[in-house]
């Protein structure tokens, strides 16, 4: 499918995605949403692709935000389906996906691209890369998960700190917060994530479905996360991954598998 607004390109079963519109420094407008909804519908679904590394178009930003010309004519109507929409088709549907999902951040990770960043299992960063939630510098707060992620990841006081002070923090930051998992050169940035991908994509793809819905449900209200767990592992004996996986290790051989 062609896009408008984002760059597809499988290699070695990774899938880029590239949010291209770096006029704009890739901010979030509807269009991109739901490119990005189909974009990821459909990786989910491709056997072909083992996972997804998400990063922004230019060397300035990974996504400055939600395209905040689009705000103008919202009301408390229009802004809550916005809001609805961009949680179930994009940033719940990344968060909840059975295939890892990585962001390279690139620049500018502000407002909807820091909550972008923080829906993926995996956040590497450029040394140069800014991130903050600006959102009451506009009279507004987070929308697309951000109250909730952003505090889940660095706890509640420092949570507040940045969306009430709206400031920027930069990457080196970012990372003793414990919100980017690696902070590498801006040239190294997108092999660091391949190198994190295919580590991954050696593994058995039902298990780490199987490890992102258990790590998630850690988070999730009113779910007893031990019991997902114990749910999950035990389908893990289903698959005919898993008897690969205790072949392989009996026989002194790598594992082959077939996600099945
Ligand atoms: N929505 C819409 N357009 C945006 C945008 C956003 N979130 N962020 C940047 N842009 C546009 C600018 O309007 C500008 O467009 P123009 O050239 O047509 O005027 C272009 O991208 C370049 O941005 P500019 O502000 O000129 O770059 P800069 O280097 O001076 O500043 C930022 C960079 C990131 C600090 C600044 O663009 C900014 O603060 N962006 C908004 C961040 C934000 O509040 N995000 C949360 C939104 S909810």
């Amino acid at each position: 499918m062609a896009y408008q607004n984002l760059l597809i390109d499988l290699k070695e079963r990774v899938l880029y995605i590239t949010i291209n519109r770096e006029s704009k420094l890739n901010a979030l407008n509807k269009v991109t949403l739901a490119e990005l909804h189909t974009a990821i519908v459909e990786a989910f679904a491709d056997e072909k692709v083992g996972g997804i590394i998400i990063t922004g178009a230019g060397s300035k930003a990974f996504v400055a935000g939600a395209d905040i010309a689009e705000f103008i004519n919202l009301d408390i109507n229009s802004a809550r389906e916005l809001s609805h929409e961009a949680h179930t088709k994009v940033f719940d549907l990344i968060e909840n996906g059975n295939k890892p999902v990585i962001a390279a951040v690139n620049g500018f990770a502000l407002g909807g691209g820091l909550e972008l960043a923080m829906a993926c299992h995996i956040r590497i960063a450029s040394d140069n890369a800014r991130m903050g939630l600006p959102e009451v510098t506009l009279g507004l707060i987070p929308g697309y998960g951000g109250t909730q992620r952003l505090t889940r990841l660095v706890g509640k006081g420092k949570a507040l700190e940045m969306i009430m002070t709206a400031d920027m923090i930069t990457a080196a930051e970012a990372h003793q917060l414990g919100l980017v998992n690696h902070i590498v050169s801006p040239e190294e940035l997108l092999s660091k994530a391949e190198e994190i991908l295919q580590k991954i994509l050696v593994r058995a793809p039902l298990a780490i479905a199987a490890a992102i819905t258990a790590v998630n449900a850690s988070l999730r209200d009113g779910v007893n996360g031990f019991e997902i767990e114990t749910d999950e592992f035990s389908k893990c004996f289903s698959t005919e991954d898993f008897k690969e996986g205790v072949a392989a290790f009996l026989e002194k051989r790598k594992a082959d598998f077939k996600g099945r």
